[in-house]
């Protein structure tokens, strides 16, 4: 099938260069012109395991292409993908203005039937707005071409959105058109081995369901930091009681990781962007404002306890720190919660050593010129002079270091856990000060 993908970012890219792999004659648009010379040149301007080889392999195939040429995109494809951004607005609400431009664009160039798919996170409703900005383009130009309009949100997860993407938990098409139906239905069929995986539904409540599954899962891991919280003081192990919950099926494992809040480009803004389409219809949603505020205040954790450790005035104290990205796998810092606990330690006169494995550029993209934060290649190289240690992203390369050599290096053997990535009781034994999160605190 041809396939346009307008917005090559994190999801455009991923969902282009995975139906290329199926076969699909695919062209990936983008407005950043600079993005597109790095895809044209064989690199990838983004960290996501697995997606460099996959768009080597694809576009040495000819099936897979990069372009600015918004006329040449749109006449490419039958089914025409928009998967823009999607950023808050000033009050939280998703800002559509990039879904419309790109509806726009199809709407100015398109001649024959289309399938425009919004794969885009998008309001109720935002598939009639879509509708609405084609519908003028073409009567702007006297054109008369009936299009179909479908909702397909994307689940993947950073980190491991190849695997997601190419074997889905179910993907959700909300359409009421047959034609588009039957389109949507082969191009996914190579990914689904289980049919009942393709859920067709409305196009309202697609859109929704987009939001209701990032909202539930932003819920759970509030209520896990909660009750983490909650352990700690009480002398329970949060950890133990994850499994303990987490073996009831109606509960499951996934999700229930306690940290230091969760970030991203998608959680924050996807639950205030809800919470705002509810306060636009006069409902309030109660949870969900409590999983926000909980998020909040859970972002501040690791630094209650530095600060309950060594005063407010952290003047003169140095902190190593490991992981900037906002979860492993990527180097994705949109939201990340390591820039709050780094902007909380130089501001209160600190200096920060950092080390990610890979999202370093992407920190001084975003934190250009913080004084007081340097960086190094290497876990170990962050260590020297340091009064303490803060763990924020759990990257398997942090998960067993030589403990040894971790006290060598610091000037204190002291650990500030977001991620519970090591035994307290081990830790102990080893001779470190350990601060966790929900577990036992390894004091002086
Ligand atoms: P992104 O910022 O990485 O990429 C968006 C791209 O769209 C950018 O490269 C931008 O230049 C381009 N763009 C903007 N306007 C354009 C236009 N008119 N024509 C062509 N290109 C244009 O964003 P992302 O992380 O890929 O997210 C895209 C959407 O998917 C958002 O709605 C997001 O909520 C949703 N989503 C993201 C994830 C994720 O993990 N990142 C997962 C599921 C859903
Ligand atoms: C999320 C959704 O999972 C995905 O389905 C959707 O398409 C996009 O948004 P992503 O933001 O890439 O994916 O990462 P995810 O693994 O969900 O983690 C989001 C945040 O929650 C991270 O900050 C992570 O550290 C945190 N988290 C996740 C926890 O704190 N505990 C957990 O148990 C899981």
């Amino acid at each position: 099938m041809k396939i346009t993908v307008i917005g090559s970012g994190y999801v455009g890219l991923v969902t282009g260069t995975c139906l290329a792999e199926y076969g699909n004659d695919v062209v990936c648009l983008d407005v950043d012109a600079n993005k597109i010379r790095i895809l044209q040149e064989g690199g990838v301007p983004i960290f996501e395991p697995g997606l460099e080889e996959m768009i080597k392999r694809n576009v040495s195939a000819g099936r897979l292409r990069f372009t600015t040429d918004i006329k040449e995109s749109v006449e490419h494809g039958t089914i025409q993908f928009i998967a823009v951004g999607t950023p808050p607005d000033e009050d939280g609400s998703a800002d559509l203005k990039y879904v419309v431009a790109a509806a726009r664009s199809i709407g100015r160039y398109m001649h024959g039937y289309k399938v425009i798919v919004d794969k885009s996170t998008v309001p109720v409703g935002t598939g009639d707005k879509v509708r609405a900005a084609i519908s003028d383009e073409l009567a702007q130009r006297g054109e008369q071409t009936s299009f179909a309009i479908v909702s397909n949100p994307e689940f993947l997860k950073e980190g491991a959105a190849i695997e997601d993407f190419m074997r889905p938990d179910r993907i959700v098409i909300g359409t009421d058109d047959d034609t588009a139906k039957d389109l949507m239905n082969s191009l996914y069929a190579p990914f689904v081995r289980n049919h009942d995986r393709i859920l067709f539904m409305d196009v309202r409540s697609a859109e929704m369901t987009k939001y209701a599954a990032n909202a539930m899962l932003a819920t759970r891991i509030s209520f896990m930091n909660e009750l983490a919280n909650l352990s700690e003081v009480m002398g329970a192990d949060i950890e133990l009681v994850r499994k303990g919950i987490g073996s009831d099926p109606r509960i499951g494992y996934h999700f229930l990781y306690p940290g230091v809040g969760y970030g991203g480009s998608c959680f924050p803004k996807d639950v205030q962007a809800l919470q705002r389409t509810a306060n636009e219809h006069g409902i309030s949603l109660k949870v969900l404002d409590a999983v926000e505020k909980a998020n909040q205040a859970q972002k501040s954790v690791l630094v209650d306890k530095i600060v309950k450790r060594f005063g407010n005035d952290l003047k003169g104290k140095h902190f190593a720190l490991w992981g900037l990205a906002f979860k492993p796998n990527t180097d994705d810092m949109r939201d990340a919660p390591s820039r709050v606990i780094i902007e909380y330690l130089l501001s209160h006169g600190a200096t920060v050593a950092a080390h990610d494995p890979v999202a370093i550029h992407e920190a001084q993209r975003v934190m250009p010129d913080w004084q007081g934060l340097s960086y190094a290649d290497s876990p170990m190289a962050v260590l020297p002079d340091a009064d303490a240690l803060v763990i924020v992203t759990e990257w398997k390369a942090f998960r067993s270091p030589d403990f040894a050599d971790v006290k060598t290096q610091l000037k204190n053997p002291l650990i500030f856990d977001g991620r519970n990535l090591y035994d307290p009781k081990k830790m102990e034994i080893a001779g470190f000060e350990y601060y966790p999160i929900g577990r036992q605190q390894v004091t002086r």
